[in-house]
Order: C-alpha cells, then structure tokens, then sequence
C-alpha cells in the first residue's frame, strides 16, 4: 500500500502556485506492508482521465476539506443528492448498501457491507474471527487492533470501502440479544477497543462505521423504543466509547440507532448529532441512518442525518423538493454532501483503485490463525476447583451437548452473521488433539440418560452448552435455554469431574456452578471453536483472557431487573440506574456477582505489589486528553508456567462527585515467565478526574483527594493510593 505524506498543505495553498508548492515539498512516499500481507494495487477508481488541474479535488496533496470544497462548487443538485442515500433495492450481489460512482466527477461509488467478526452479507471465502466481546475479552489493544486489520483486509478484497462495524454501545442490560457483538459493560473499555479496531480496519482500506448512536441498548422493540435517560448518564456512560471512535479512532462514519433517545428517533435527534456528535466532539465525517432508521426529510436533514440507508424514501425526490422550496437549506445539503467526502477523501477513496471484489477469496493461513489465537486468548477460565484444568492428556473425557459436537455455536445472528469457510467442531478439536490412545466419547445431551451414561463411562466429562443470540430479539432472560441446565445437573450427579464450557454471547445464570469442577466462558468463539478449546482444555494456552461484562448470581441482582428498565414500559426503557451501569451497580448495591467484571483466572498465579501514584510532571497530549496522573505497579508470576496478567487501575472520586464507587481507567496486559517481575506503567487522563456538568452542558475537572485502585478484577483490587488533585 502506498501512503503519501503531505508536508504541503496549508489553508492558503489553493490560492498560491500548487506547482510551488509541489516542487518545495514533493510528497514523501513509503510503501507500507500490512502485517497480514499486502493489500490490493492502487489507482482511482471511477475517475475520469482529467488531470488535477481539470479537476482540481483529485489533487491528494490537498486537505480532504479543501478537496471536498472544491469538488462540491462543481456538484448539481441532482448529483449532490445521489450521494445522500442508498440504492434500493440494491443492484450489487454481496453489499448492503450503495451509492453509485460519479463518471462526470471522478466520485467513486461507495459499497458497504457488515462485518462485526467477518465480513458478511452472504460472503465466502472469508474468515470468521470469534464475536467481538470475545475478542475483547483478551483485553490486549494489539490483538483487537489486529481484529479490525482483519476485518478491514478482507472487506477491502472483497470490494467493500465502507466497513459496518465496530459495534460500541455499551452493555446495559445483558439480555440484549447483540452482547456478542459489542465489548462489554464498560465506557472506557469498550473506547480503548473501539480506537483499536476503528485504526485496524481502516489501516487496510475501508472507511469504519462506529455503530450504533446512540443508547441502542436492547433489541425489544428496538424500531420505536425510547430510551429515557439524563444528560450525564448519557455523556459518561453511553457517549465515552463514541467519543473516542471520533477523537482517537478518527472514524469515518457514524451509523445512528433505531431507538429514539428521550422521545427522538437518533436519525431526526438534534442533541445527538448536531450538539454532541458535530459541536463536542467535532465529528467531521457522516452519519448514515441505521437500515430504516430515517424516519423524515426535514427533520432529519435539518437536524444532522447526512445519509439515508439503505433507500431514497426520504433523502431522494422529498429532499431535493425540500431544497427546492427551501424547507431545508442548500448550505445544509452542502454540508451533507461534504461530510461524506471528506472521509472519502482522507481515507484515499479518490486515490486508489479497489481492484477487490465480492467474488474473490479473502481468506489465507495467516487470517486462520488469527483466529485461532484470539478465540484462545478471549477464552475466560471461571473456575478451576482443585486445578482440575488443564487436563491431563491421558484422562479419557465424555464430549457432551450439541456445542461440543453435532452443532458448534460459533457466532451470533443476525446482519453480523457470516458464511465460515469452516468449523472445527470441540469433538474434532478435542481428537485432533489427543490423538488415537485417548479415549474420547460423545453425547449430542438430547437424552439426559444417554449423556449421563457416557459421562459415567469416562474420568472427565466436558459440557458444551449454548445460547442463541441474535439481532432483533433480547433473550427472555439470562437462563440457559432447552433444558441445558439440567443437561449439566444430570452429567455432574453421574459422579464424574465435569467442566462446562459456555458457547454464549453474555452471561448466563448457573445454578449448577457448585456441582461442577471447572467453567470456561468459551463465547463465540469462530471457526477455530474445537481448536481453540482444546488448546486451553489442555494447557497448551495458558487462559488469559478477562470478563468485559459482571456475571450475575441471580436475575433479580441486575441493574436493569425492573420492567420499566427493561424491557419498558409503553415503549419507554427509563435509565433510572442512572450511572450505575454494570459492575457500578453491583458495587454500589454491595451485591457480589458470581463472577465481576475483569475477572479471570490463570494456570499461573500473580501478585501485585508496589503501587506508585503521581501527578504528571508535564501534561502530555495524546490524542485529546492529557496525562493527569503516573501509575506504576509491580507484577510478578508467583506460579510455576509462564502466562499473562491484566493489570487493571480503577478510580474512585471523592464521594461529594456522585460517582460509582470506582472506574475503571487504565490497564494493560503482561506477559511473564515463571517467577519474573515486571514493572507495568499507566497514565490516567484528565478525563479520569472530570464529570459531567449537565447545569453547565460541559465536562468539568472536579479538584479533591482520589483514590486509585490497583488489581485484577473490579472486585479485586489489593493496591490503592490516595491522591490530591487540583
Ligand atoms: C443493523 C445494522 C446493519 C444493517 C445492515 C441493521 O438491521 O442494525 O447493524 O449494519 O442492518 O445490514
């Protein structure tokens, strides 16, 4: 891939000598190759033969706002309103959306298609990676960053420049049927991995599509449902991860929610995307309507909607009449029209040719492995009574429920569903593994005798049980469904050590958690499922991954257990838990959850030791915060084989703040040999130290003494430190 570095390109260019300029600062240029080999040839697609001074936007030295204007003063009315909404019914096989290129003006045409854990829409040849949160659950920024680069490789072959993904809302209630596709519970988590993704997809390609704004937070009644909230909720709770997709992850597209956020639709909401979304976070890229989320012309357009998915209803004729009689102004059509230009032109659109296409093959090795390990890295170990894990390879072991054989539950439904070019089965994986001296058996657990018996017949019995999460629906509740808990009842009580391995995209109850041996949250784990289990079945992998979301004990601990929360009331969901979102309530209730958030265990074992908490010497920027305060903490393998450790820094604000009881704030994954101790260093920003003034409609630094709290889990956290903040 090639990327041009403009040293030349100042606000003034246009009107001096573009040729001095050129001549001064030629374009340095480097070829990059991505870490997963080299991505398609470059040229300009849809381009005319005009040169830069014809067509003076197709100058790449220029700023992409510069282009964008230049190329808008040539644009009729008629072409600036193609480019506001989709095509349907769509006349490409293998995207979701379209928008046609532009012969007259070189515009390329724009082809989007899902992808939350492989690029979908009907696709083959690719590679399905495990559903986001367990590829979030390995809580590492390079592993997730390499997830997007991935993703944004392949849809680029297969001849997508628009990637719709990630997805970032936080979790908030954990039926919601799309858990698996977002990061979990946590604002500053689910931004950290967000940045990540956002970085690697579009590193390959594509333009990112951060979805879904905003406070898209079930799947009950999620074409009308009205999420009634307060405004610091919103900014410190539902916002942080969006906030950083713009200011960090420098997303291209933002897709708005089906839902409407106190009683308007997020497509036609003027709070959300005209003051948050443009005025506070100076978003600069555009905002597509979810698909048949638009729900007017006027309003939409007038209030921030730049683009109509996937049809023309109310962005095609009804628009450009609107315009016409000037119930919507031209200056805000413009503005529509340069905000999706302006990605395209920073992402390179006009730039390249995107020789890829729905046809070809995307997959390779490497992307197999890919997977592979980060299914192993996002499988969270839960229990391990006695060390029964990792198994001995000698053991025979019964292989019971239809996960672990006849139907692995490898992904979620709905638009993020995909063809896998392959499923290795736990059974398949398990064999493959243990080769032919050990004894493995198999039990679908439709007959709970049958499955008892098998069980009994061998020394360890491993339970594969299921959810099926999808798109469109929340679950009833949190418990495993088709008889799978007494499935697990009946092969415990038949005497055996079992293990359960949950395939599930959220938490489910467990009212056999002390009747069996072993628990391992194996998530959607992709098309590497069995290989990626046995890996940690047997110690290959030393389990290192975390909970991005609390595990419940009972149904009625939830912070979201009233019906008026969820799944609401005459179509209203009211937000009363406020900021007391996941393990914030749980800690604030001093309800203990069977397992917290960022907890889970190692074949090792780790110590903490030595917290340091300062105030920086000197503010240092990165991206828009600042370093406020140095954390060091020491950690050390206290264990006997080598493994990783998440060290997880949270902050507690004076109680005067009104803040749950800590936050999480910084953390960062260690690798360590057997007895080694390594220093981690962490950085807490400005951000950490600040709430959200909702008198003021600001973020305000709240002066006050601090506690900063070191460990490995929300509920763990041995290490804490005082410290004043002006
Ligand atoms: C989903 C989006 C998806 C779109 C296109 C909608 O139902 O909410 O996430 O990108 O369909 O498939």
């Amino acid at each position: 891939m090639k990327i041009h570095f403009a040293v030349c390109r100042p606000d003034w260019m246009i009107s001096v000598s573009i040729a001095l300029c050129l001549f001064l600062f030629p374009p340095i240029q480097i070829n990059a190759q991505s870490a997963f080999g080299a991505v398609p040839p470059s040229g300009a697609e849809g381009a005319t033969a005009k040169d830069p001074v014809q067509q003076p936007w197709k100058n790449a030295l220029l700023f992409p706002q510069q282009r964008a204007d230049l190329l808008l003063k040539q644009m009729t009315l008629d072409e600036k309103i193609t480019m506001v909404h989709g095509v349907d019914p769509m006349p490409l096989k293998g995207y979701v959306g379209y928008v046609p290129p532009n012969p007259r003006l070189g515009i390329p045409a724009l082809r989007l298609a899902d992808g939350r854990a492989a690029v979908g829409n009907g696709a083959h040849d690719i590679t399905l990676l495990p559903a986001p949160i367990a590829a979030a659950s390995g809580w590492d920024i390079e592993v997730m960053n390499a997830f997007g680069r991935i993703l944004g490789q392949e849809q680029w072959i297969k001849g997508t420049n628009v990637a719709l993904g990630p997805s970032i809302d936080v979790v908030r209630v954990p039926e919601w049927g799309r858990t698996f596709e977002s990061y979990g519970e946590d604002p500053y988590f689910n931004g950290r991995m967000a940045v990540a993704e956002i970085k690697g997809i579009q590193s390959q390609g594509p333009i990112a599509d951060a979805n879904m704004y905003l406070t898209m937070n079930q799947e009950s009644n999620r074409m009308t449902e009205d999420s009634r909230l307060d405004e610091r909720t919103l900014q410190e709770i539902y916002l942080p991860p969006f906030a950083a997709a713009v200011e960090e992850g420098h997303v291209g597209t933002f897709m708005c929610a089906y839902v409407k956020t106190n009683g308007v639709y997020s497509c036609e909401n003027e709070y959300l995307l005209n003051d948050v979304l443009r005025k506070q976070l100076k978003f600069d890229g555009w905002v597509m309507s979810d698909w048949g989320a638009t729900h007017s012309t006027v309003d939409a357009a007038n209030h921030g909607l730049d683009q109509q998915m996937p049809g023309a209803e109310f962005f095609g004729d009804k628009l450009k009449a609107d315009v016409t009689s000037g119930q919507v102004s031209l200056d805000i059509l413009n503005s529509h029209v340069r905000n999706i230009l302006v990605p395209m032109f920073r992402q390179g659109l006009f730039d390249k040719q995107q020789t890829g296409s729905w046809s070809a093959s995307a997959r390779n090795a490497e992307h197999d492995a890919f997977s592979r390990m980060a299914a192993e890295q996002g499988t969270v170990l839960l229990k391990n009574d006695g060390g029964i894990l990792p198994l001995p390879v000698t053991a025979s072991i019964a292989v019971i429920g239809a996960a672990g054989s006849t139907s692995p539950k490898m992904e979620g439904g709905g638009s993020s569903q995909a063809n896998a070019p392959y499923v290795v089965s736990p059974l398949d994986g398990i064999r493959k593994r243990l080769g032919a001296e050990t004894m493995v058996s198999s039990a679908d657990g439709s007959d709970l005798n049958v499955a008892a018996s098998v069980a009994r017949s061998a020394d360890i019995a491993v339970v594969f049980v299921q959810t099926d999460e999808t798109e469109g629906e929340d679950r009833p509740n949190l418990e495993l469904p088709r008889n799978q808990n007494a499935l697990i009842a009946a092969v415990a009580a038949a005497g055996k050590k079992t293990i359960v391995v949950l395939d599930t995209g959220g938490p489910v109850l467990m009212p056999w958690v002390d009747q069996v041996a072993g628990v391992i949250e194996a998530w959607y784990p992709g098309q590497e499922d069995g290989n990626a289990i046995a890996a940690i079945l047997y110690g290959d992998v030393n389990p290192s991954a975390k909970l991005p979301m609390t595990f419940p004990r009972t149904a009625v601990e939830i912070p979201t257990s009233q019906q008026e929360q969820w799944p609401g009331v005459d179509g209203r969901s009211l937000y009363s838990e406020g900021l007391d979102v996941g393990y914030r309530w749980y800690d604030k209730m001093d309800v203990q959850p069977l397992f917290p958030f960022g907890f889970g265990l190692s074949y090792t074992t780790f110590k903490l030791s030595h917290l340091v908490v300062e105030p920086a010497k000197s503010s240092s920027p990165s991206g828009s915060t600042s370093t406020e305060v140095l954390v060091s903490v020491e950690v050390t393998n206290t264990g006997h084989r080598k493994g990783a450790e998440v060290v997880q820094i949270y902050v507690a604000h004076p109680a005067a703040n009104g803040e749950p009881p800590h936050q999480l704030r910084a953390f960062a994954k260690v690798q360590l040999k057997p007895g080694e101790t390594k220093t981690v260093r962490l950085a807490l920003d400005a951000q950490s130290f600040s709430t959200y003034d909702p008198a003021a409609h600001q973020w305000t630094h709240r002066a006050g003494s601090y506690e900063i709290l070191a460990g490995t889990s929300s509920r763990d956290l041995p290490l804490h430190k005082s410290i004043a903040i002006q």
